[in-house]
C-alpha cells in the first residue's frame, strides 16, 4: 500500500476506506470487511456517522480471519462538536475506542472547527502523549482556523481533512496545509456523484485518454497534488477499481484542464454559514 509519512514521522496510506451514510451495522461491517479484502488498509469513520461498532466488528473480523494485522491497518475516527467541550473530550476519546474494540487508533479528528476547539484539542494532545492516538488532526478548518489553532497549541495538527473534488478544489487551503506540513486529506472527492459529476465530458475525455474511469482519474489528480484521499463505495468493483491508480499519470495539460472546473463553492454547505454551525449545535446524533 502507498502511503505517505506524516509531520510525527506516522506513515498514512495514501487512499483510505470511509464509510460515511453507512447506518446500518450488518452493512457497515461487511462493506469494511470486503475493502479490506480488496486491499484498504486506511478506514474513515467518525463517532457521528453512528457506525464505529459494526466498522471495529468488521476490522477485527478481518485481523481475526488473517487477512491482515492491526498494524498493517491505518484507522481513523472523528470527535463530534457535541463532545467538543471540556467536561466530554477525554470521554469521547475513550467511547469511541470502546465502540471500536480497538486499543488504539492511528488517527482522530477533530471533526468540526465549532464549540470548545481547544479544549478538544489538549485532550487530543493528552490522548496522543498516553499512545492511545498515533496522530491527531482536524478536519473542514479553514486557514484562519488552522492558523490559530497551530499558535497556540503544543502541537499542530497533523492532518486537515477537507472537502475536495473536481468543482470545490480548495487550492488555496491545500496550498496553505502543504506549507505548514499539515497533510491535507480529500473527503467526497467525487462529490458524492453530485453535479453529474460521473458524466462531466472533460473528465470523461481525459479518463477515456487513459482508459481509466472518471473516479480513477479524480482519485489520481488527488495524489499528484499531494492530497491524501478517502472515498466511499459499498460495491467491491469499486473498491478495486478505485485503487487502481498507480499505473498512470495525469499531465501537466490534464491537470491545468481539470482546474477549469473548480466553481470554489462547496458541493454540500459552506462551514461558515451561521445556519449551519446552529444545525450542528443543535443536531442529536445516535453513536453507535
Ligand atoms: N470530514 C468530513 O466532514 C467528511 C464529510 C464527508 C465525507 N467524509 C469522508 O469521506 C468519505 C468519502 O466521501 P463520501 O462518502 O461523502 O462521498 P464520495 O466518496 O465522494 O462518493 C461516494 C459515492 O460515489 C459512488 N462511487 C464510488 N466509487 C465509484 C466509482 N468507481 N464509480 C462510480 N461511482 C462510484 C458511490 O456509490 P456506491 O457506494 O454505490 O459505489 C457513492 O454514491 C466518507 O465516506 C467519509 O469517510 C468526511
Amino acid at each position: 500500500m502507498h502511503s505517505k509519512t506524516l509531520a510525527n514521522q506516522v506513515a498514512m496510506p495514501v487512499l483510505g476506506f470511509g464509510v460515511y451514510q453507512m447506518k446500518e451495522a450488518q452493512t457497515a461491517q461487511q462493506a469494511v470487511y470486503a475493502a479490506i479484502q480488496a486491499g484498504y488498509r486506511q478506514i474513515d469513520t467518525a463517532a457521528s456517522y453512528g457506525n464505529e461498532r459494526a466498522v471495529g466488528a468488521g476490522i477485527r473480523q478481518a485481523i481475526a480471519d488473517g487477512l491482515v494485522t492491526r498494524a498493517e491497518l491505518f484507522v481513523t475516527s472523528k470527535m463530534w462538536v457535541a463532545d467538543a467541550c471540556p467536561e466530554r473530550a477525554a470521554a469521547a476519546i475513550n467511547a469511541t475506542l470502546d465502540r471500536l474494540g480497538l486499543e488504539y487508533l492511528d488517527l482522530y479528528l477533530l471533526h468540526q472547527p465549532y464549540n470548545d476547539v481547544f479544549a478538544a484539542w489538549r485532550a487530543m494532545e493528552a490522548a496522543y502523549e498516553k499512545g492511545q492516538l498515533r496522530a491527531i488532526g482536524v478536519s473542514n478548518f479553514s486557514i484562519s482556523q488552522l492558523a490559530n489553532l497551530s499558535a497556540f497549541s503544543k502541537r499542530k495538527p497533523m492532518v486537515n481533512q477537507i472537502e475536495v473534488n473536481p468543482f470545490q478544489q480548495n487550492q488555496a487551503l491545500v496550498n496553505y496545509c502543504l506549507a505548514q506540513g499539515v497533510q491535507p486529506v480529500a473527503w467526497a472527492p467525487f462529490a458524492e456523484g453530485k453535479h453529474d459529476l460521473f458524466q462531466q465530458p472533460l473528465l470523461a475525455e481525459i479518463a477515456a485518454a487513459h482508459h481509466k474511469s472518471i473516479a480513477q482519474v479524480i482519485l489520481r489528480w488527488c495524489l499528484q497534488r499531494d492530497l491524501l484521499v478517502v472515498a466511499k463505495s459499498s460495491r467491491y468493483e469499486r473498491m478495486q477499481e478505485n485503487q487502481a491508480v498507480f499505473d498512470f499519470t495525469l499531465t501537466l495539460a490534464e491537470l491545468t484542464a481539470i482546474s477549469t472546473l473548480d466553481t470554489g463553492q462547496s458541493m454540500f454547505f459552506d462551514h461558515a454559514d451561521p445556519a449551519m454551525i446552529d444545525w450542528m449545535a443543535t443536531r442529536s446524533v445516535a453513536y453507535e
